[in-house]
């Protein structure tokens, strides 16, 4: 297992490229296999999870022609239905293949995802949704058994806003008979990018990015071609290291607009963000202001970037009360942190960081894909020797080459196969 090496201190400065959002291309590779034919996606990152996907619907007859960040995906042999469950526990994800199954062979058998270090991650919104959407579905040895004769639109309203519940009800929608009305639908910017993948494939969506969300079934659906919008889980990651660091860094490529509740917040700690056509520039401050946050359903601060900023809160000014409202179990990165000198309390889903002059450097283990992000950050100001981050496997499903971006603007970092 590989680990990460840093020694810290470095300011960052220069230009960094986001890749395309992993929360974007796995619905978007997924989606593909609601009708035959070659399709086209653009943006696609260079991650384990894509990997993973690529290789259960391999499985299932999908051919993939990889070109740079363009990828080819050939759907016409869809001949098998099951997503086994070997594959399935290193991602769960593998839900999203449930309603384009669904919906272009009427059948699927996917291993009902485990839980995952961050939470139970249950799917029964999903499951109920599709029952009401006509769907016969039972749990068999670890499997959800699922088929129908034909899918038929419903009124839907989810119990609270799930990314993929929404996502998935959206692709098996789209070829159903009649209206699916889904309500207190999620508001993701990665549910506008399916939403636009699946009109360029002939669907009828409307109301995409609010929590309505109206879709007339149709009969035909043709190949897609679509771009895979930017990261902005990664682009927050890289605004807190800048703010972390004193840095001045611009972040191409990636979308303001994605990314409100962050900026409004990292403006709150005292970083300087200027905003382009094409990007941001961010510049962190001499002193950095403790700033509350609470983690929520987009528009609302992303859960994903909760233990990044958890970091940046160790090194500020006082003390911030850090609120997770999605995850029962987002604070894994904690006793890690406290490791490098954090001082940090938690009580139930609250956490009080008190900020500290400094981290200090010190070997410690990812145990999750963002919390592992949050170790490297830590590690970019932690001084005293160098940071070892164990167990990088959790940070490369989601992040293409991040210690290369981070090295690229200064920072003293390298990977080290062992
Ligand atoms: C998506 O997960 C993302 N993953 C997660 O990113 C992200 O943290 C999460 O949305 C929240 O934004 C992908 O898009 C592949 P949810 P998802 O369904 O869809 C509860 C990362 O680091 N819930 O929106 O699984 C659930 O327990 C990952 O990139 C049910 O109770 O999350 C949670 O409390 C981590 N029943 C809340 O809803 C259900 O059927 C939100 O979960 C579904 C969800």
């Amino acid at each position: 297992m590989d680990k990460i090496i840093i020694k810290g201190g470095k300011s960052l400065h220069g230009t960094v490229r986001l890749s395309g959002a992993k929360n974007a291309a796995l619905p978007a590779i997924a989606a593909s296999i609601l009708t035959g034919g070659a399709h086209q996606l653009q943006g696609i990152p260079k991650l384990k999870d894509i990997q993973t996907i690529k290789l259960i619907m391999s499985k299932l007859g999908v051919s993939f022609q990889e070109q740079g960040t363009d990828l080819a995906i050939n759907t016409d042999d869809i001949n098998e239905y099951e997503a086994s469950y070997d594959l399935v526990r290193t991602m769960r994800a593998s839900i999203l293949l449930l309603g384009p199954l669904l919906a272009r062979l009427g059948r699927a058998k996917i291993s009902m995802p485990g839980g995952c270090a961050i939470g139970a991650r249950p799917v029964n919104l999903h499951l109920k949704a599709l029952a009401m959407m006509g769907v016969d579905m039972h749990l068999d040895h670890g499997y959800i058994n699922a088929q129908t004769k034909r899918l038929k639109g419903a009124d839907i309203f989810f119990d609270i806003p799930t990314v993929t519940g929404t996502e998935n009800i959206m692709m098996a929608a789209v070829k159903a008979d009649g209206r699916t009305v889904l309500k207190n639908a999620a508001r993701e910017p990665e549910i506008g990018n399916l939403a636009d993948m699946l009109r360029n494939m002939g669907a009828q969506i409307q109301g995409d990015g609010s929590d309505t969300i109206i879709i007339e079934g149709v009969n035909d659906l043709y190949p897609a071609r679509q771009s895979i919008i930017p990261d902005r889980i990664e682009a927050g990651t890289f605004m807190i290291a800048s703010a972390m660091t004193r840095g001045d860094i611009m972040i191409e490529g990636c979308r303001p607009d994605h990314l409100s509740a962050v900026i409004e917040k990292l403006k709150a700690v005292g970083a300087k963000i200027n905003i382009f056509d094409h990007g941001l520039v961010i510049k962190g401050p001499d002193r950095l202001h403790s700033v509350d946050i609470k983690t929520m359903p987009f528009p609302g601060f992303p859960t994903d970037l909760q233990a990044q900023f958890m970091a940046l809160m160790c090194i500020a000014d006082g003390s911030s009360i850090i609120k997770e409202t999605i995850f029962e179990n987002r604070f894994i990165h904690v006793s890690e942190l406290k490791r490098m000198g954090a001082d940090i309390a938690i009580n139930g889903n609250q956490a009080l960081v008190r900020g500290q002059d400094r981290l200090l450097a010190a070997p410690v283990m990812a145990t999750d894909l963002r919390a592992s992000a949050s170790l490297i950050l830590a590690g970019l100001v932690a001084v005293d020797g160098r940071t070892e981050v164990s167990r990088i496997y959790h940070l490369d499903r989601g992040y293409e080459a991040l210690e290369e971006k981070f090295r690229a603007l200064g920072a003293d970092i390298r990977r080290e196969k062992v």
